[in-house]
Order: structure tokens, then C-alpha cells, then sequence
């Protein structure tokens, strides 16, 4: 019962932080008007996923899910910022971060991180239209999955769902999850 709740209570209840993020990000895409502009929001993303996913690490490996070392993003971004010859930031630090202490906190920001390829598939798009990178150097990470991007957005609700067996465990999911959007939005406005 519980465990069919928690993918609608993570969509339901994180709703209005990934509407907020979007629309900044969309505000971001439209008036980013060179290579050097895009290489700024790679730069934002690498900081604060390459720090969010140091600390999911600590709690989440193959043992949880089985394909997690496929999921990877800071080291696609890495690439896309070295490939468009950009500068490799530091990445964010502990007080930027949502607390990530247990396995369920870690589940609750990957869910973030995991979903940013179903809006990267759109973002990739626009940034190639825009940009012109025919070739698509530079666009590994918003690709990411690119045409198996719902099989494994599918396959990752299978595992993250069993991992909620109790109200208070949906709960703690769906709060860290909230807290991954809020500081990616105070981040995103540095
Ligand atoms: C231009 C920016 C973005 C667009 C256009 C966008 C668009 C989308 C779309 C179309 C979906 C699928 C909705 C569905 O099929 O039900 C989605 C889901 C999601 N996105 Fe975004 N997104 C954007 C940015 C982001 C970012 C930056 C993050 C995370 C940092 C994010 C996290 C998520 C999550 C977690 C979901 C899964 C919701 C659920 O079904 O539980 N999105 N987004």
C-alpha cells in the first residue's frame, strides 16, 4: 500500500520545487547566448551534482542498485566541460548541500538527480538548437540515457520504491528529495 504511495507522494509533494527550478533553468536556456554562457550552466550542474553525488556515494553502490555505477553524472559533465574547453569548478560544499546522513536521504536527492534526465532530453534539444553543436560534443550529460532514458527512469522507481516500506520512510525520502530542489534553486541563484 505504502509503497505504491511513494512514487505519487515524491511527484506530488516535490511538484512546486521542480516548477520553480524549471522555470529558472528555462529562463537560463533562453538567454544563454554563447558557448560560454552554456559551459556556465555545466559548470552549476557539476559543482552541485559532483558534491551531491560524493555524498549519495557514501550510501548508495550497486548493492542498493545494481546499476548505480551506469548513473553516474559528474564525471559526463566533466567531459562535456573539458570537450568545450572550459574550466572544471570546484564542487559545492557541504553547507550548499541537502543533509544526506542515511540510505534513505541518499535515495530522496538521487531521485532528483535521476529525474534530471527526463527534462534533459527537452534541454538538450534546446541547447543544440540553439548552440549548434551539430556534432554533439559537449551535450553528454543532458542527454544522459538519451533513447533509454524511461526504461531507466522505470527501472530506478522499481528499486527506489523498495526502499520505502513504511509512511516514515516515504516521509524522509520526500523531505530530502524537497530539500535536493530547494538548494539547487539557491545554488542555480548564486
Ligand atoms: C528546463 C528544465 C526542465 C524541464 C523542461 C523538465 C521537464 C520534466 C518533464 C517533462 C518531466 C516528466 C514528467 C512526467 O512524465 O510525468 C520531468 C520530471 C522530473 N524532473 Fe524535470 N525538467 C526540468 C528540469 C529538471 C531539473 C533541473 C531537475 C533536477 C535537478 C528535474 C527533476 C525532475 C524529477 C525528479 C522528475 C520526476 C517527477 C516524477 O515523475 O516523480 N527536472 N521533468
Amino acid at each position: 500500500m505504502i509503497k505504491n504511495n511513494l512514487l505519487e507522494q515524491l511527484k506530488s509533494e516535490t511538484l512546486s520545487n521542480h516548477q520553480q527550478l524549471e522555470k529558472n533553468l528555462i529562463l537560463k536556456l533562453k538567454e544563454m547566448a554563447s558557448l560560454q554562457d552554456y559551459l556556465h550552466i555545466l559548470q552549476i550542474f557539476y559543482a552541485y551534482f559532483g558534491a551531491l553525488e560524493d555524498q549519495i556515494n557514501q550510501y548508495i553502490g550497486a548493492d542498493q542498485l545494481s546499476d548505480y555505477a551506469a548513473r553516474r553524472k559528474t564525471l559526463s559533465i566533466k567531459e562535456d566541460i573539458l570537450a568545450l574547453n572550459g574550466i572544471v569548478p570546484e564542487k559545492a560544499t557541504a553547507a550548499d548541500l541537502p543533509v544526506i546522513d542515511d540510505v534513505l536521504k541518499a535515495f530522496g536527492a538521487l531521485y532528483v538527480i535521476e529525474g534530471s534526465t527526463l527534462g534533459g532530453q527537452v534541454i538538450s534539444k534546446m541547447i543544440s538548437k540553439k548552440l549548434e553543436l551539430a556534432t554533439g560534443e559537449g551535450l553528454s550529460f543532458f542527454r544522459s540515457y538519451g533513447e533509454d532514458t524511461m526504461a531507466m527512469w522505470d527501472s530506478f522507481k522499481v528499486v527506489l520504491e523498495s526502499h520505502a516500506n513504511t509512511q516514515h520512510e516515504a516521509d524522509v525520502i520526500t523531505q530530502a528529495a524537497n530539500e535536493t530542489f530547494q538548494k539547487f534553486k539557491v545554488w542555480m541563484e548564486k
